[in-house]
């Protein structure tokens, strides 16, 4: 019931006993079709992966993302098609566009670098700045954080891809994150996935 406060607030000299109701009806389902936009887009394929393949879309990414930022990246992407099944990719790119993202809108850092590789049957993600970092601990503990996007969704796609997630911001000094994957065998890959995705 958050979407509408400054119209119920201006409305409320109108003084009609339906009006409130009916507000807080339009307010629900307003919030309620938010709800539903944010998990129709957490499951959206990103159309470059099936334009571009998983390994240029990572790089295309990244390369926008710097561009726009005024902040000069070192990227070392390493070609990693067709190492994870199709909703794999979506998890991977979109866990790389959030930590781009935060580094941007939080970060104030000079310099970032992102670093993808396979190494001995698994995935290594290693995405990092050199800028302000953040209270991590404080944030996990803050009853009040947001579910299911930002760093939550992060850690739930990484969780979804069975791997490991390490976030070492330090005040003053820049944060990492570090995600690491298991490849699925050539075997689990073939397993079908989601039709939509
Ligand atoms: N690279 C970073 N540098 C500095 N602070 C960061 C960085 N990444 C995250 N943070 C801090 O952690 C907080 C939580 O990040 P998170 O991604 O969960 O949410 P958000 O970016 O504020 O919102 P959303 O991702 O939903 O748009 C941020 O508000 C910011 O204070
Ligand atoms: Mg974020």
């Amino acid at each position: 019931m958050t979407c509408l406060p400054r119209v119920n607030h201006v409305l409320s000299p109108c003084r009609s006993p339906a009006i409130p109701e009916q507000l807080d009806e339009i307010s629900r389902v307003a919030s309620q079709a938010i709800e539903e936009v944010r998990e129709v887009s957490y499951n959206l394929r990103p159309y470059q992966l099936d334009r571009l393949g998983l390994t240029l879309a990572l790089r295309d990414l990244v390369n926008r993302v710097a561009a726009s930022a005024a902040i000069p990246f070192h990227t070392e992407i390493d070609p990693v098609d067709r190492l994870l099944s199709s909703e794999g990719e979506i998890n991977l790119f979109r866990i790389v566009q959030e930590g781009l993202n935060n580094i941007v809108k939080h970060s104030d850092a000079a310099t970032a670098r992102v670093t993808i590789r396979p190494a001995g049957g698994t995935l290594q993600l290693v995405i990092e700045d050199d800028g302000r970092g953040f209270d991590y601990a404080a944030l996990l503990a803050d009853p009040k954080r947001p579910r299911g996007f930002g760093l939550s969704g992060l850690a739930e796609r990484v969780r979804i891809l069975n791997g490991r997630l390490r976030c070492d911001p330090s005040a003053g000094q820049g944060t990492r994150l570090t995600v690491e994957v298991p490849l699925p065998t050539s075997h689990e890959q073939k397993q079908p996935s989601h039709p939509d995705r």
